[in-house]
């Protein structure tokens, strides 16, 4: 196993209407991964997963698309990252079941994700109780050795590492490579509300969201109530946290100063023209982006193309992997 390359291995649940949060929290780190890991990264859209939650096949096939085109256009280099659908390796789910079977059921019921769940009184189904075994498969089928997380995803990470240690000792090989996770720094970045963006809490900015609708959104950031031309707070402020993220050095500044002193020019500065300034950079900053976007959903043969091409990529090395699993257990 010492003989493998360092590889990178990420799961991407498919949901419609990529928000600014995973933007900044995933996608825009990719851009930097993929050059690190060029040629050694696996990124692929969790359509078994989803399943546990959605229960709609247009529905299921639409943001998985949605997901792959929106990546491409962000800037995922097709030929630096293996891009792919998981249910196109069917292979996942034979390891998986291995994987259960050198899994204690105490293991799966510490998993904070699932006892967040049914203490949201969500009735769980198997598969919701499954779901670190498959994503264990995800991560171990490719040998993968670094696993970029969000802090939500390190247990299961860490349950992965325990699974493939179960599963040397049992079939008494290192047949198994063992994962690390690698936190993303990743920014704060507020939903209209002010609590973490997050589709669930429904206070959203899509990414590709542009023009009219894209002020009301906008306009629709939390702020509290001074008045035009009052001193306002940058460090408390969701506007100015936002505009952080597409406003740097000296321009920054300079917004920021115009916070404190509540004047521009010598005319009031409120929060309005913030929420202005806010809504021109983020159209500006997605504007390529979206372009691409487009481009692709006037053609989505071009997004199955690189689709088909990442699984067979993937399933060459799934498959390898899952001839030593076999050979190891005494399947076939
Ligand atoms: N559970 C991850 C999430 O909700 C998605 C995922 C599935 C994943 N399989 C994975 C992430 C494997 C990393 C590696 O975000």
């Amino acid at each position: 196993m010492s003989d493998l390359p360092p590889r990178l291995l990420s799961g991407i649940q498919p949901s419609g209407d990529l928000h600014i949060g995973n933007y900044f929290g995933a996608i825009a780190q990719f851009r930097q991964l993929q050059e690190e890991y060029a040629g050694e990264c696996f990124v692929f859209i969790a359509d078994y997963h989803a399943l546990t939650t959605v229960r709609d096949a247009d529905k299921l096939r639409a943001s998985v698309f949605d997901v792959a085109a929106t990546y491409l256009a962000l800037g995922l280099d097709p030929e630096k990252v293996t891009l792919f659908r998981q249910s196109d390796v069917v292979e996942h789910i034979e390891l998986s079941w291995v994987l259960a079977s050198v899994t204690g059921m105490g293991l799966l019921e510490r998993a904070h994700s699932f006892k967040d769940k049914i203490n949201k009184g969500i009735r769980p189904s198997v598969g919701l109780f499954y779901y670190p075994v498959l994503m264990a498969a995800d991560i171990l089928i490719y040998d993968a050795s670094v696993v970029p997380v969000g802090e939500d995803q390190v247990q299961h990470v860490e349950m992965t590492q325990d699974m493939a240690t179960h599963f040397n000792e049992a079939f008494g090989e290192a047949v198994l490579r063992r994962p690390e996770y690698r936190l993303s720094p990743v920014p704060k970045v507020p939903g209209l509300d002010g609590e973490k963006m997050s589709k669930s809490y429904d206070n959203t900015i899509p990414i590709f969201l542009s023009g009219k609708k894209l002020k009301k959104r906008i306009a629709q950031v939390v702020t509290d109530s001074k008045s035009l031309g009052d001193p306002l707070d940058p460090d408390t402020c969701n506007v100015f946290a936002l505009l952080k993220l597409f406003v740097q050095g000296e321009e920054l500044e300079q917004l920021a100063g115009w916070y404190r002193t509540g004047a521009r020019d010598g005319q009031p500065f409120g929060y309005g023209h913030a929420k202005q300034i806010l809504a021109a950079k983020m159209d500006a900053y997605f504007a390529d982006g979206r372009a691409k976007y487009e481009a692709y959903q006037n053609d989505p043969a071009q997004v199955e193309a690189v689709l088909k091409a990442g699984a067979e990529r993937a399933r060459s090395v799934a498959s390898a992997t899952m001839e030593r699993v076999r050979k190891a257990t005494g399947l076939r």
